[in-house]
């Protein structure tokens, strides 16, 4: 309401709405006077059906009339008291974003105990409890899997967050971050620095550090551009850094996909995947069950992990 632009729409819709009433009364008294002097005599308004059926000025019955009234009271009670003209906000200051913010706290009040009381509980202690993972679970359905799928097995540009492998780092504290507050990953674009034949040239080499078999030559080439360009973020060895998010390149699991010409669009027009930051939006107690969760499926995953 309060969102005009000009107070000439206020006032269009004041005086249209209360204009509209005042007809209305005028409507209806005008109705009811007729009424008295019908009691005369009805006259026929000159329209005849099937012969003999005729339509007469009776004027309306008086409970049909009062029912009118008693809307026309409605409509003003119901506008005094909630919003409706114009920018008046109406006296008992109802709003749909307070009604909203009330059943909210109404629901948090009620649920918010549910995920807090595991708030104090170790995350890794978290990730065996059964009834734990189960609400984790319904988080994840709920806020995740738009992007990283129902399985939780990513797509392209989002990561897989059922194996072992992590951008970011797969201890329990790491992921909880991860989510409350979000992740920015930026691999630069190459193909100004590199040219065409460069970038070639260091995809070759990338995909031979996955054991791809690669034009040698060219991987070579690659292999001193990489030690000059890429190491600082993808590690001497091409193992990646977790502090930066650049991802293992020795590995072949692929973020945005291991064709000879996704790795050549990376490396040429760079990437950067967001995860959005879901504290504001979840709160630590939420976002805790969700990175027991997310943890207890990259354990179920890991054999070598589970023996530790
Ligand atoms: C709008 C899409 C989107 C939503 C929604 C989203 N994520 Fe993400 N998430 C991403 C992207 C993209 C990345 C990878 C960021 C990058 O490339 O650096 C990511 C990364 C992550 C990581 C780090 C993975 C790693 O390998 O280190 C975790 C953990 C994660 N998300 C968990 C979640 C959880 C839990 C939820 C639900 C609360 C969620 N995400 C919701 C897009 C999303
Ligand atoms: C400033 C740090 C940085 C530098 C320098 C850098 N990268 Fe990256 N790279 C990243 C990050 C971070 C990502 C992950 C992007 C994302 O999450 O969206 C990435 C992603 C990639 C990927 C995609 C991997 C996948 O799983 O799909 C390839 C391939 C890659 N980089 C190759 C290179 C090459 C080759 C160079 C050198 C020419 C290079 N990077 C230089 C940070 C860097």
């Amino acid at each position: 309401m309060a969102d005009f632009t000009s107070n000439f729409w206020n006032w269009f819709i004041i005086i249209g709405v209360v204009g509209g009433i005042v007809a209305m009364f005028w409507l209806n008294i005008w109705q009811s006077e007729r009424r008295r002097s019908a009691e005369e005599k009805a006259k026929p308004m000159g329209h005849v059906w099937d012969e003999n059926l005729q339509e007469l000025n009776n004027p309306l019955p008086r409970w049909w009339l009062n029912l009118f009234y008693l809307t026309l009271v409605f409509s003003i009670v119901y506008l005094i008291l909630y919003p409706g003209l114009g920018t008046f906000a109406g006296a008992l200051g109802w709003t749909q974003v307070g009604q909203y913010d009330r059943e909210i706290a109404a629901a948090k009040k009620q649920f918010d105990p549910l995920y807090e009381k595991y708030l104090k509980e170790d995350l890794k202690t978290l990730a065996t409890n059964k009834e734990a993972i189960k609400t984790g679970e319904r988080l994840f359905v709920n806020y995740c899997t738009t992007c990283h799928g129902s399985d939780a097995r990513g797509a392209k540009g989002f990561p897989n967050l059922r194996d072992s492998d992590w951008l970011y780092g797969g201890e329990p504290e790491t992921i909880k971050a991860s989510i409350m507050n979000g992740r920015q990953g930026v691999m630069p674009a190459w193909g100004a620095a590199l040219g065409s034949e460069g970038v070639f040239q260091v995809s070759e080499y990338v995909l031979s550090l996955s054991g791809r078999r690669v034009n040698e030559e060219a991987a070579l080439a690659g292999k001193e551009k990489f030690k000059q360009l890429c190491v600082a973020c993808h590690g001497a060895d091409g193992r990646g850094n977790h502090q930066l998010g650049a991802p293992n390149l020795t590995d072949d699991i692929w973020l945005y996909g291991g064709s000879q010409k996704s790795v050549m669009e990376t490396i040429e027009k760079g990437r950067s995947g967001r995860m959005p930051a879901h504290n504001e939006f979840l709160g630590e107690a939420k976002s805790h069950l969700l990175a027991a969760y997310v943890y207890s499926l990259s354990r179920s995953f890991d054999p070598e992990r589970e023996r530790r």
